[in-house]
């Protein structure tokens, strides 16, 4: 079995990846070449067939290439990658690099294409944007969909919306995360304890996607739903929305693209 992508940093990202697109059957252990600074993130998968490269600039024999480091360590990544041939399409999910700069760092011919998951992705439930960067072809966008597809829904956007998906998908679960962690702390003033205040919230939140995820009900309708006239959750949302609860939000997501925006230039 060939080999016909090289992964390389296997830290959380890779690593969610790799579980979804062997249990989906998209690509077989055998046909990954795989390259970390950690030795012990590899040995997992090493232990599932995957090859593991001697040196970064070994995972050059592979066609398509994963660039999943964090993007402060891409320039030091790059400069032990050495260039990549115009034959090669090099996939990023670093976030705030655009596709004419990393394309510049690896010699300037390789075929680009960029995705942005989320942290879904380690239960095969991430939403990831995906765009042709420079060179990128219509092929190599299907074939890095379909990857991406093991670890959850897909959708294909420009390269210049990179900054924006980062700020909705790939940050998205922080926004989640701080309204639990505000509904933990209101749960604490009504009178819970901590332990109590957790538990009701984090199923309160998995109860509401539930919904989401299998309502065909617009927002509206399902806020309507559970706002009934003169009742308490409307009394709730009366309250939140007074204290500029949507207008924070909004102004959080513009904020996250705008610095996606900073890092890229
Ligand atoms: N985590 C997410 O949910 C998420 C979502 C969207 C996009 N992303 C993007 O995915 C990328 C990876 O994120 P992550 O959370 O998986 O980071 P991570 O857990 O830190 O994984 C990156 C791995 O690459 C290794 N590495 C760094 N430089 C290397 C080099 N020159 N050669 C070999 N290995 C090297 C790191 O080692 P060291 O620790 O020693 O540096 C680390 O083991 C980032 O660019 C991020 O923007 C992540």
């Amino acid at each position: 079995m060939g080999c016909e992508l090289g992964v390389l940093g296997v830290g959380h990202l890779a690593s969610a990846l790799l579980d979804g697109v062997f249990k989906r059957g998209v690509l077989a252990p055998e046909q990954v070449l795989l390259s970390d600074a950690h030795p012990v993130h590899l040995d997992r998968f090493a232990a599932m067939g995957c090859a593991i490269a001697s040196a970064n600039a070994d995972l050059k024999v592979a066609p398509r290439l994963l660039l999943a480091v964090r993007p402060q360590s891409f320039e030091e990544a790059a400069s032990t990658l050495g260039p990549c041939a115009d034959d090669q399409l090099v996939i990023s999910v670093m976030a705030g690099l655009d596709s004419g700069r990393i394309r510049d760092a690896l010699g300037g011919s390789c075929r680009m294409v960029r995705a942005m998951p989320n942290t879904g992705a380690t239960y095969g439930a991430s939403m990831t944007c995906v765009a042709t960067g420079e060179g990128g072809t219509e092929e190599d966008l299907r074939w890095t969909t379909d990857l991406f597809g093991s670890i959850g829904l897909t959708t294909r956007i420009e390269e210049s919306l990179m900054s924006a998906a980062t700020a909705v998908c790939g940050s998205g679960p922080g926004w989640v995360y701080l309204l639990a962690s505000s509904m933990v702390a209101g749960a604490r003033e009504v009178g819970f304890d901590e332990a109590a205040s957790e538990a009701m919230v984090r199923q309160v939140l998995l109860g509401a996607s539930s919904v989401l995820e299998h309502s065909s009900s617009d927002l509206d309708a399902l806020l309507d739903a559970v706002a009934s006239k003169g009742g308490t959750t409307e009394a709730g949302l009366a309250a939140m929305r007074a204290g500029g609860f949507e207008e924070a939000v909004r102004a959080g997501i513009v904020a996250a693209r705008d610095r996606g925006d900073e890092l890229s230039s």
